[in-house]
């Protein structure tokens, strides 16, 4: 089941040139099954337009207050007690001073007061008004009644500044709506040590080997495995990702790096996954120049030697053993590859997927998988990762017992 089915989201957008990634946002929680009504601000209208909303919200958006069709549709009130949430994405310091206020002076601030869902806001505004005192008594004020602060990100901004200010991506505010809703406690009290994403073995300077892994997967493991209650340490090779909320991340380069994280995490964990792309090879040896072309050459060649194998010295250990899931990225004869990896390495479980699809697997927010263990296989339904993270950690919580 989606995520989100039957979760009814008032989305509300407040003027800010983030509004424009507010669409995407609308996507992605109707992707997850949420029912989505879009709130548009005056000074929102002014960055997109309210067609665009309906067209990807399949229902009609909210403008007005004292629209007297509108309220004859779905009266303000009324639309207030729909929501199981409310999230505001732009929130503008405009906004978060007339919520601070309590300010009923359109209808997103009217339905922010008469509603009694839980509201969360992303904000999105220029780094000095982020900074500025005002607005940081106005986030103090709202933080002490309950609103939730998903963001803001910091980095560059469309004004040209640098600084904190910046929406959250949309992926990212999903995973948090997702996370909030989420109520499994089947990881209750347990450590999970997850690696995720490409490892890089350096070449030289200024070059090396790695691989396509976004560490999309290990890192939506990550997020359910905290939602489901267990402490969690994502140990994250090189990507460019967002660290889940509560989570402890340890960021490191190298297949060798990553092992000696791995190897002392996993002293204290119940439960390990091994979600990175581990570099099999690495270069014999690092050059401390940047290797130059010779005149005239046509060829080179680059010695490799073995990296250690992180999930199957985990999974072979006598001593310290956690419950230890690999992955199996496969492009041909997936599941008779992974089962011989599962008895190879060890290994409690086996996650196969298939990276030979362009929309599956790698880079991509969705995956396709088959699960391995001594009791047979479970294919899960194509889904997105995130959606498929939740899906995979219960069936590990059943049986990492
Ligand atoms: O052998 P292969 O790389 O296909 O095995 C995949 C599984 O082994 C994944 O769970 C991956 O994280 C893990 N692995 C590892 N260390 C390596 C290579 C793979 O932990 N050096």
């Amino acid at each position: 089941m989606s995520s989100l089915a039957d979760k009814r989201i008032l989305l509300g957008i407040s003027g800010g040139i983030a509004a424009y990634k507010s669409a995407d946002l609308v996507r992605r929680l109707k992707e997850r099954g949420a029912d989505v009504r879009v709130v548009m601000s005056a000074g929102a209208q002014e960055f997109v337009q309210p067609l665009t909303f309906q067209a990807l919200s399949a229902n009609p958006v909210h403008i007005d207050l004292l629209d007297p069709s509108a309220e004859a549709a779905m009266g303000h009130i009324e639309l207030a007690k729909w929501a199981d949430l409310i999230l505001i994405a732009p929130a503008s310091a405009q906004v978060m001073a007339k919520l601070a206020a309590g300010m009923a002076d359109d209808l997103l601030t009217t339905l922010c007061l008469a509603s009694e869902a839980p509201l969360a806001l992303a904000p999105a505004m220029n780094q000095a008004m982020w900074r500025h005192a005002a607005t940081s008594a106005n986030a103090q004020t709202l933080k002490e009644r309950g609103v939730i602060f998903w963001g803001p990100g910091a980095g560059s901004q469309a004004c040209g500044d640098v600084g904190p200010g910046r929406m959250l991506e949309p992926e990212n505010l999903a995973e948090h709506t997702e996370s909030l809703f989420h109520t499994s406690h089947s990881l209750q009290g347990r450590k999970v040590v997850i690696t995720a994403g490409p490892t890089r073995e350096a070449i030289d300077p200024v070059r090396f080997l790695s691989n396509h892994s976004s560490g999309k997967m290990g890192f939506a493991l990550a997020a359910a495995a905290q939602s489901a209650g267990a402490e969690v340490t994502l140990i994250a090779g090189p990507v460019n990702l967002d660290t889940p909320p509560k989570v402890n991340r340890i960021d490191v380069i190298s297949a060798q790096d990553m092992y000696e994280a791995a190897k002392s995490a996993a002293d204290h964990c119940d439960i390990f996954i091994s979600a990175a792309a581990v570099a099999d090879f690495r270069p014999a040896q690092v050059a401390e120049q940047k290797i130059k072309k010779k005149d005239g050459q046509d060829d080179d060649a680059i010695a490799l030697i073995k990296n250690p194998d992180i999930v199957a010295a985990i999974a072979t250990r006598t001593e310290l053993r956690p419950f230890t899931i690999g992955f199996a990225a496969e492009t041909e004869q997936v599941l008779a590859h992974a089962q011989s990896k599962l008895q190879r390495k060890n290994l409690d479980m086996i996650i196969a997927n298939d990276v030979s699809q362009s929309d599956s697997g790698f880079n991509s927010d969705h995956n396709a998988v088959t699960v391995i263990d001594a009791g047979g296989q479970s294919r899960l339904a194509p889904a997105l990762k995130t959606d498929l993270a939740r899906q995979l950690i219960e069936l590990i919580a059943s049986k990492a017992q």
